[in-house]
């Protein structure tokens, strides 16, 4: 078979760059640590509203600008609806799901989560700047799935 000389040049660069993506990533997760958010804990998705602390979602202060807030998403909606934290704040976000598979991400931040029925899943950010920030499902949930948001306050 014959391949025309531009073809391979063309086909070089591509295993190049794709040989840079796999050292990079593997660079990255093995030195740096790196890793995706995940699933950390299991919890029994029939009983969340049983279950401390999710039988009371909300938000908690563990310290100086330090916040823990625990959140059950279902459909659809997140409980709670709006946590407010001062400027300066971090704080770490627990989430379940009762239901189905959601969403949990905050735009312009590096908070977004997969939330998994049967699984706790967690990830700090520090808020730096006073604002209003939209909390979206960005995991295709169902008939309401645009409508399941919520509202991290910064004041
Ligand atoms: Cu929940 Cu989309």
């Amino acid at each position: 078979m014959h391949i025309h000389r531009y073809e391979k040049l063309w086909l070089s660069i591509g295993l190049v760059i794709l040989a840079f993506f796999i050292a990079t990533l593997s660079i990255a997760a093995l030195s740096e640590g790196f890793v995706p958010p995940s699933d950390d804990q299991s919890i029994d998705p029939t009983k969340v509203a049983q279950t401390p602390p999710f039988d009371h979602p909300g938000l908690r202060k563990v310290g100086d600008h330090a916040y823990e807030a625990y959140y059950v998403a279902h459909i659809f909606a997140f409980d709670p609806a709006t946590i407010t934290v001062p400027v300066g704040s971090r704080v770490t976000f627990y989430v379940t799901s009762t239901d189905v598979e959601h969403g949990f991400s905050i735009p312009a931040t590096a908070v977004n989560m997969m939330v998994t029925p049967g699984w706790v899943n967690s990830l700090s950010h520090t808020f730096k700047e006073a604002g209003t920030f939209l909390l979206v499902c960005n995991e295709y949930c169902g008939a309401g799935h645009q409508t399941m948001a919520a509202k991290v306050v910064v004041q």
